[in-house]
């Protein structure tokens, strides 16, 4: 059986076993949430860097892969592991809290100031960590020349995140690791009608992305939707009405579950030539395609991220 060593620790794990449940099985800590490849929270290092395409680390960018580090979630223990756990303290990028300011009853804004620059582009995701137990995955709802990143975050009453951010202090510190995400504007779609889709705290980095197309000349026109429990557990609702009426070629619209579906199919509301991006629960990403397809949007053209939490 293959032999895994990490934190001191020996263990021998069945061939074929899924590693992060072998590791939590044993009794060795390892930080996770989504459990699908996504947030980066389980992140371990390998002495030798895996095959370029094995799953537990096809989705890392090439530096990662060539330091060794693998998804604990996505590994298929197939062979000897020599493991490191990932410390933020030490591999991610430190930074203070500037602001926490409460959008509505469950969503926090929280402002962070980075220690040093970070490359990334509106609407992309990274993991915050309040030590090395804790990370989650939050989509940036600001664009890098505004200096500060600014984050939505649904506080859950169960969420180990949740539970704690919310009770800290300006000048506390995080970390950041792990730019990455495909839903942020490409200048390339410049003169192409936009679409955003957005469910619960997906409105603040599809918003950020709809900012980030202005600043770049974006000609197509925008539209932004989003899909709300009720009429009134909208957060955000007055500033993102007069951010539109603000900007000609900017609509901004408000559905729910019900009648979302009908709205999409409403003629003239999705053109042929549209770029899509649409973002919030697995659920929600999941149920808009058909809609789309039918509106006549190819594959490629409907990009999205889905807010997988733990389970
Ligand atoms: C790529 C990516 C980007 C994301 N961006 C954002 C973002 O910008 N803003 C944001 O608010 N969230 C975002 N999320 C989701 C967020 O990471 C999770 O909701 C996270 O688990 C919350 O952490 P927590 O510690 O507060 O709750 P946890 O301790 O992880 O969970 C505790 C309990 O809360 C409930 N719960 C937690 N998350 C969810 C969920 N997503 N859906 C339903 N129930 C849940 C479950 O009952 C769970 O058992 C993103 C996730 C991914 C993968
Ligand atoms: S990527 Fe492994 S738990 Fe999210």
């Amino acid at each position: 059986m293959p032999e895994i060593h990490i934190a001191g620790r020996q263990l021998s794990l069945p061939p074929g076993s899924n590693l992060l449940d072998g590791l939590l099985t044993a009794g060795v800590k390892v930080p996770s949430s989504c459990r699908a490849g996504h947030c980066q929270t389980c992140l371990l290092q390998n002495s030798q860097p895996l095959a370029p395409d094995d799953p537990a680390s096809s989705s890392l960018s090439p530096e990662q892969q060539a330091d060794g580090w693998l998804l604990a979630c996505q590994c298929q223990v197939s062979h000897d592991l020599a493991l490191t756990h990932f410390d933020p303290q030490h591999s991610a990028l430190p930074a203070q809290i500037s602001g926490l300011t409460r959008l509505a009853d469950d969503v926090l804004e929280l402002r962070l100031q980075p220690r040093a620059p970070l490359r990334y582009k509106a609407g992309q995701h990274v993991s915050l960590w309040l030590d090395e137990n804790l990370g989650r995955s939050y989509s940036i709802a600001s664009l890098p020349q505004e200096g500060e990143l600014v984050f939505h975050l649904r506080l859950y009453p169960q969420g180990a995140f949740s539970q704690r951010i919310q009770h800290m202090d300006n000048g506390q510190t995080l970390y950041l690791s792990g730019v990455s995400g495909i839903c942020h504007y490409d200048p390339e779609w410049a003169d192409r009608p936009l679409l955003l889709l957005a469910r619960g705290t997906a409105v603040g980095m599809l918003h950020a992305v709809a900012r980030d197309a202005l600043k770049q000349g974006h000609t197509g026109g925008i539209t932004l939707i989003v899909w709300q429990r009720s009429d009134a557990s909208g957060y955000w609702h007055q500033p993102l009405t007069e951010w539109a009426a603000a900007h000609p070629g900017v609509s901004y619209l408000t559905t729910n579950d019900n009648s979302g579906d009908q709205l999409l199919r409403q003629t003239g509301l999705v053109p042929r030539n549209a770029m899509a991006l649409v973002c919030g629960s697995p659920a929600f990403v999941e149920r808009q395609r058909k809609p789309l397809f039918m509106s006549g949007l190819a594959r490629r053209q409907i990009l999205d991220e889905a807010f997988i939490g733990s389970q």
